[in-house]
């Protein structure tokens, strides 16, 4: 049994179609004779208006039933609609109750909740209006971003979630060795018997799908992947997950300008495509979450992003006439506060931050000729901050072996990366997208923990 979804009833339904609609009870209201329940089915933000009166079958039993929560099977004829916001509403001959909700103890009622609570309750917190809406534009999201680099012929591919390397080299690794390794640093594996150990050597869930991707591009030169990476980071903020999605696109034959262009172009396609198919839900954000949420999406849409180096960017900061908490100077990190000084105060835009210090970048991103900087870069997003990091990588043997070795590894650990060096290399680019950041980004939300549907954060890992 397939019953037509809300969404398409709302949209082409005409006066006089006999249909069955199914969903649960948002609201009901009685008035003398007749009432309204309003019943949504996740389809859309709004729901279909449903009358029923004494031409309802058993009017007064069913009436008793359809509380808040209840769902429904509700089949009639369609009429014109006298309610304000709304074209057409559905005449109910029948409704069958599937499930009772006692609103006693139902714990979404009508009236706005916050999204602390909200979270309290992560099974039901999806019947909401901001949740549904969120969920409906992350859907629209991950098409997008498949859409972008399937008409561009880039390869998805499926990189391992369980892995034996640290890609971002940031000690952020969860552990899922047999063995109780939790205070074992990466470093320190050569002390340890690892051969009981199921997959004999040390391993671990994955912080990034790149170096695999790599491995994919040296045969398929443009690929992406899409996929959960984990992070053991102890960082309780709004911004951060122990489990999120992560998009990484990977090209040969490509340097950092033409990441870059690439990321910029990405962006705006993701944003086009769902203010076109999700417009309902990003002008409710815009109304209920953030002001500012069309206004961000048509400026990121039609402005050039602001590029700018990390040098240049720390005598920007430096320049500045705002205290930070954080001290700026060359060689250290930006923090969250000087990224969105960046892009917020000073460019309003998205900003791409270049080259940055060796020292505080990844072992894999290519040297510059300065020797002291990196062809990394990183987009900024306004009230984010950090969204997209990338670069450009070292396709060279001898400097990549140096770069490996200078921060702690072992080259030959790392073999197989070392091969795709040593046969056939080539200049090579990508980046990675947080995921949850988009959909924060493109939203509004100001909380991470709100934009995915089973958030993992220390210390909580409901279900
Ligand atoms: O900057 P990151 O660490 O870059 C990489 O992992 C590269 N290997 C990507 C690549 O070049 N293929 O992470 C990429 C993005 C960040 O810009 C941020 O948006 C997001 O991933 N991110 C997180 N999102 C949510 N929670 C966390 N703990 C995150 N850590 C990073
Ligand atoms: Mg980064």
């Amino acid at each position: 049994m397939i019953n037509r979804r809300i969404k398409d009833i709302l949209h082409s339904g005409e006066a006089e179609e006999k249909l069955t609609a199914c969903g649960w009870v948002r609201t009901k209201r009685e008035l003398k004779g007749f009432a309204f329940i309003e019943v949504n089915d996740g389809s859309s933000l709004a729901g279909l208006q449903v009358v029923l009166d004494e031409n309802t079958l058993d009017y007064e039993a069913v009436l008793k039933k359809l509380n808040t929560g209840a769902s429904v099977e509700v089949t009639g004829v369609l009429v014109p609609s006298q309610g304000k916001g709304q074209r057409i509403e559905l005449k109910a001959q029948t409704i069958k109750v599937y499930g009772e909700a006692d609103p006693e103890t139902y714990p979404l009622q009508k009236k706005r909740h916050s999204f602390e609570f909200l979270r309290t309750i992560g099974h039901l917190r999806n019947r909401t209006n901001s949740l549904g809406a969120v969920l409906r534009v992350r859907n629209a999201c991950a098409t997008a971003i498949h859409q972008f680099f399937q008409e561009r012929e880039f390869l998805w591919v499926h990189t391992p979630i369980i892995t034996a390397s640290d890609c971002e080299g940031a000690g952020e690794l969860f552990n899922v060795t047999n063995l109780d390794l939790k205070n074992v640093p990466l470093t320190d594996k050569k002390e340890v018997d690892y051969s009981k150990d199921f997959f004999a050597k040390p391993t671990y869930l994955t912080v990034s799908g790149q170096l695999e991707a790599e491995v994919m591009a040296m045969s398929f030169s443009n690929v992406y992947t899409f996929g959960p990476t984990f992070r053991a980071e102890n960082s309780n903020t709004s911004r951060h997950l122990a489990e999120f999605w992560m998009v990484e696109p990977e090209m040969a034959f490509c340097d950092l300008n033409g990441d870059m262009d690439l990321a910029e172009e990405f962006l705006k396609y993701i944003f086009q495509y769902v203010l076109k198919h999700c417009s309902e839900d990003m002008e409710f954000f815009n109304l209920r979450i953030d002001k500012t949420v069309l206004e961000t999406a048509n400026n990121i849409i039609d402005n050039k992003f602001e590029r700018v180096t990390y040098t240049e960017a720390i005598k920007l900061l430096e320049k500045a006439k705002v205290k930070f908490e954080y001290p700026v100077s060359w060689g250290l990190d930006l923090q969250s506060e000087h990224e969105r000084y960046l892009c917020e105060k000073l460019f309003k835009k998205p900003t791409i931050v270049t080259d940055y210090p060796t020292e505080i970048k990844a072992f894999y991103m290519r040297l510059n000729d300065d020797e002291k900087t990196v062809a990394a870069m990183d987009i900024l997003a306004p009230k984010i901050g950090e969204i997209i990091g990338g670069s450009q990588r070292e396709e060279r043997l001898d400097v990549l072996e140096r770069r490996v070795k200078a921060q702690g590894l072992e080259p030959e650990d790392l073999w197989w990366y070392m091969d795709l060096r040593r046969y056939g290399t080539v200049p090579h680019a990508g980046f990675g997208l947080g995921f949850e950041r988009l959909v924060q980004f493109m939203t509004g939300m100001t909380n991470i923990r709100d934009v995915i549907p089973f958030p993992r954060t220390p210390q909580s890992a409901e279900f």
